[in-house]
């Protein structure tokens, strides 16, 4: 029988598909707001009025469900002399060539820097989506900066939005990565294949 290894505690499971859904609905109910030609997805949230009203309520709970699950993985996401090397690294794994990569520790450098790009740009949206959240905040704030903030608001969810499709395709990609967020537990050989430096230490140093 396969040996599993625990990856992620109940908690952090489910706090990660609070975050995701909330993704969707906050993402959804922003493109729908964003251009005429996605307005379709305000029927999912009960027509426009509701989506306007809703979006930024999504959004700020993201954000709070990130900022729970952000202490619970930060310290993994350090980044490392070795992650540098294992992004230098990077083409040879796009071409399927795993066997030469540097060993890695919990998250590999390209999971490292999506983590830090889904921190920033959720930082950018909360900041700039409060400073034209009406009727609460937009009138604290000048129209140049409202207009400026409008902007910074559309380029972050675009980064954001790029970064969870990378972060799905990664974890379809490698296999065996979902059931870490669903079940909680890898097997063994997905543990030593991908992450090597991981899996001695909680075995240690085996
Ligand atoms: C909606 C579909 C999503 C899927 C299928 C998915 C899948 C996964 C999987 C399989 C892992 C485990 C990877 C591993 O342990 O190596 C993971 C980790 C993680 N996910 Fe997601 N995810 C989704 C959405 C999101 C969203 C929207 C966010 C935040 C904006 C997010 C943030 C994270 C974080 C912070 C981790 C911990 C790993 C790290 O720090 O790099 N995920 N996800």
């Amino acid at each position: 029988m396969t040996k599993l290894i625990r990856r992620y505690e109940d908690r952090t499971r489910l706090n990660h598909w609070a975050v995701a859904i909330l993704f969707i609905c906050a993402g959804l109910s922003g493109l729908a707001i964003f251009h005429p030609s996605m307005f379709f997805f305000s029927a999912l949230f009960g027509g426009g009025s509701w989506t306007r009203i809703l979006h930024p309520f999504f959004g700020v709970l993201m954000v709070l469900g990130f900022v729970f699950l952000f202490f619970q993985v930060w310290r993994d996401n350090f980044w490392t002399r070795e992650d540098t090397a294992w992004l230098k690294h990077s083409p040879d794994l796009l071409k399927g060539e795993e066997g030469g990569m540097p060993p890695v520790g919990k998250y590999n450098a390209g999971q490292k820097a999506v983590f830090w790009i889904f921190g920033i740009s959720l930082i950018l949206l909360l900041v700039t989506g409060i400073m034209f959240w009406r009727p609460w905040f937009a009138d604290l704030f000048p129209i140049v900066v409202r207009r400026f903030a409008v902007l910074i608001h559309a380029i972050s969810a675009v980064v954001l939005i790029i970064s969870v499709i990378i972060h799905i395709y990664a974890a379809i990609w490698v296999k065996g990565s979902v059931q870490a967020m669903t079940r909680g537990t890898v097997s063994e050989s997905w543990a030593r294949k991908h992450h090597s430096l991981w899996y001695r230490k909680i075995t240690g140093g085996k």
